[in-house]
């Protein structure tokens, strides 16, 4: 510990996945990046612990480390986690503002989480490394907060690098760098302006379906499965769990391959296969965005396209050309028609993971 200094800014950002969902608490294979939408944290040197959300202008003083069941508990369990493994913490005032938007799939939580945990051990003038930081701020989300959720989402916000997306093995938790080159091809994210709610029973369904196809087959990890092991699975809705599994990890390593040569159009097939695996295997998808894919999938401006994240609404990341703007603003007239719900879109820009700004 260096000493405690005066009050230190923190930036960090949403993520999007390219591809590989669903996989990252089943061994499998992710593909995610930073964005350049944030959750900017202000911390100083206090003498009683106290938050404040910018947005929703309330604030929170707290004594104990207690959940709260409320937003203040993404603060509160970074505390305990980093208590757990010896680091002290000692009491702060803390800001937080966001120009992330919050249940659309961005990983607004873990941007929060990790931005707290790096801002607070910059505080305390600890030198952690950012693997341990991921670590930490996953444990506050599945122990604390009580989301299963794997750690795709920690990693991308504490290791992402500008232009570049991150491959993980979820299951050795190595990882490294695959440059972006966006050139010649644009990334979107569209709002799709469906909330989806991460805690709710779905995804834990999901993940316990994948724990019960491993048990059928008297398997450990999906890893050691082939897809004519999962051919054999006799209930319907196990083998579709298992197969999108199986087929994703196929998927994010061609991805990986298709990236080597900038083959963006292969990519984009890609991430329809993947849509298609979840909407039809993986079930998470909700018929909005499924619009939303059908209509891009008629423009020959567009690569590809997929949901991203949890699924049950949230965001489309999609692969196009520059003569998007175009394609989008059809796309939207017709979504406000049918669904009364405005588009928004986000242009994407890769990010660096959570940073210090002097
Ligand atoms: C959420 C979870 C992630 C991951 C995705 C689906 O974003 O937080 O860990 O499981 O869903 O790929």
């Amino acid at each position: 510990m260096n000493g405690m200094s005066e009050k230190i800014v923190v930036y960090s950002p949403g993520r999007a996945n390219l591809i590989g969902e669903h996989t990252d608490y089943n061994d499998g294979y992710v593909l995610p990046f930073a964005i350049k939408r944030y959750v900017k944290i202000e911390i100083e040197p206090s003498k009683s612990f106290r938050v404040f959300s910018e947005q929703t202008k309330k604030g929170i003083a707290f004594e104990h480390f207690n959940r709260t069941d409320s937003w203040a508990d993404y603060v509160i369990g970074i505390i305990v986690k980093l208590k757990e493994r010896g680091y002290d913490v000692k009491p702060f005032n803390m800001r937080i503002n966001s120009d992330l938007p919050m249940g659309a799939g961005l990983s607004s939580s873990a941007a929060l989480e990790v931005g707290v945990g790096y801002a607070i051990c910059q505080m305390m003038g600890y030198d952690i490394s950012m693997e341990e930081l991921a670590n930490i701020a996953h444990s506050c989300e599945v122990e604390f907060v009580g989301v299963r959720c794997g750690i795709m989402d920690q990693y991308t916000v504490a290791l992402s690098k500008e232009n570049n997306a991150l491959f993980i093995d979820t299951m050795t938790k190595e990882y490294k760098y695959v440059p972006l080159n966006l050139e010649n091809v644009r990334i979107y994210l569209i709002d799709s302006g469906v909330k989806h709610e991460l805690g709710n029973s779905e995804y834990n369904k999901r993940r316990k379906e994948c724990e019960d196809v491993l048990n059928a087959m008297g398997q450990k990890s999906f890893r050691n499965v082939s897809i004519e092991d999962v051919e054999r699975i006799s209930d319907e809705i196990l083998r579709k769990r298992a197969l999108h599994v199986i087929t994703e990890n196929t998927r994010v390593l061609k991805t990986l391959s298709a990236l080597e040569t900038d083959n963006f159009r292969l990519v984009g097939k890609y991430l329809y296969e993947s849509h298609y695996s979840l909407r039809d295997n993986y079930e998470v998808s909700c018929p909005e965005i499924d619009f939303i894919i059908g209509e891009l999938e008629k423009s020959s401006n567009v690569y590809g396209a997929r949901i991203v994240g949890a699924g049950f609404g949230g965001c489309v990341i999609v692969l196009a050309n520059s003569e998007f703007e175009k394609v989008i603003y059809e796309i939207s007239k017709k979504y406000d028609m049918k669904y009364n719900i405005e588009l928004k879109v986000i242009d994407v820009e890769t990010s660096d993971g959570v940073h210090r700004i002097e």
